[in-house]
């Protein structure tokens, strides 16, 4: 904690996440890859996704990843390659990114909505097992889609356990999860198949658009790899219907290049976390929950409390950019409300919604800038102590 919280205002702006500051970092190294790729003149499905595809699952220690064109279409893609289709119903969280349930959308299926867990913000096992033998008489569930969110895994053994008790496939949603480990194994190696995003603020972020489906399970690993192309088994012959969803080489490129450096850019992400925690003990604010053996890589550092939106306002005024991540539940938004089926009470998404708050996380951000993030929270819970103390 601070000395004294009343500080003056610092002239200086703290962003949420920084991808600029990424690609400076390892300027050189970025720029002689893209060269590389842009010389060498093959820009689709070369050796540059080959080895990413190679790296990036022997980082996960799973057995294959296939590069796809973004995180929604690797959710796609593992969907139909477990085989679900119209008439199917798929089981996951409100309270996610849009992209989760799209995905669900776009494969044909019902997304079918469960609650969370209120200290992880991840999938409730409880609620999921609930919501399955609830509905099993009129829906014909196929599939569940766990969600590690802001960089924190979801229960996998206790949905795995769930998910093979009643038939199910498990797709991973591992989009704000990158390097993320239970006991050790990383999320991406636990379900049937995984979905990753390199939007260009994840934790491993490309120049642009790019995802990648991985996991231990070399059939539907195939299919993914035909359904990217086309549907094709060798070029120019479909043997299913496909789509056209392919990591390009200069993404891959880069990818390649911030993947050597993922590891310690985690670690960074762990030791801003931890000093967050230190700073913000003792506020009125709720610091996240990680318990062993559980490691979140710590994509969002997210905070709860009353009066959110007073302290989103107070930290914008000295400079301090926020998020939430996310304001509405999927359930409540206009796109998807008719979709998707809402299993039990989403009580808790629907209050996280409006108490959480995003602050600053990203590898490059200094030490001095967290301590100017928590004095300025200090202060708001000062200021407002003494407004309900004069009250
Ligand atoms: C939890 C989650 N799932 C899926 C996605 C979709 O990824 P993309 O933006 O690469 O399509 C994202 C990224 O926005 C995400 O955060």
């Amino acid at each position: 904690m601070f000395d004294s919280p009343a500080h003056p205002p610092v002239a200086q702006s703290v962003v949420t996440a920084d991808p600029g500051a990424s690609y400076r970092a390892h300027r050189e190294e970025i720029d002689a890859a893209v060269r590389c790729v842009l010389e060498r003149g093959n820009y689709i499905l070369g050796q540059e996704v080959s080895a990413f595809e190679s790296e990036f699952a022997a980082f996960l220690q799973v057995g294959e990843a296939v590069g796809v064109g973004s995180g929604t279409d690797a959710l796609h893609l593992a969907l139909r390659a477990v085989g679900v289709g119209p008439g199917d119903a798929v089981l996951t969280v409100a309270h996610t990114a849009v992209a989760t349930v799209a995905a669900i959308d776009q494969a044909g299926a019902v997304p079918v909505l469960v609650e969370v867990d209120p200290a992880t913000f991840t999938i409730d096992p409880g609620a999921l097992e609930h919501a399955i033998r609830r509905h099993q008489a009129s829906l014909r569930f196929k599939a569940v889609v766990p969600v590690h969110l802001y960089g924190r895994p979801a229960h996998m053994p206790e949905v795995v356990r769930i998910a093979e008790r009643h038939g199910l496939f498990v797709i991973e949603d591992c989009a704000q999860a990158h390097g993320a480990t239970i006991a050790g194994r990383a999320v991406g190696g636990w379900g049937h198949l995984s979905a990753f995003s390199f939007y260009p603020t994840k934790n491993l972020g490309a120049c642009g658009d790019g995802g990648a489906v991985a996991g231990n399970h070399p059939r539907l690993l195939e299919r993914v790899r035909s359904l990217r192309q086309y549907g094709w088994r060798q070029r120019f012959q479909s043997e299913r219907p496909g789509f056209n969803s392919r990591l390009d080489e200069l993404q891959a490129a880069i990818l390649r290049v911030k993947l050597k450096h993922l590891d310690r850019e985690n670690e960074r992400r762990r030791s801003l976390a931890g000093r967050y925690d230190q700073l913000l003990k003792g506020t009125a604010w709720h610091t996240p929950i990680i318990a062993p053996p559980m490691q979140s890589v710590y994509h969002q550092y997210v905070i709860r409390g009353q009066e959110r939106d007073g302290l989103r306002r107070f930290l914008s005024e000295r400079g301090v950019d926020s998020g939430v991540h996310y304001p509405v539940p999927i359930h409540l938004q206009p796109g998807y409300r008719q979709k998707v089926i809402v299993a039990g009470s989403l009580q808790r998404t629907e209050a996280l919604c409006r108490e959480i708050l995003s602050l600053p996380m990203h590898p490059y951000l200094t030490d001095d800038q967290i301590a100017h993030v928590a004095r300025a929270i200090v202060e708001f819970d000062c200021q407002r102590n003494q407004q309900q103390g004069a009250a």
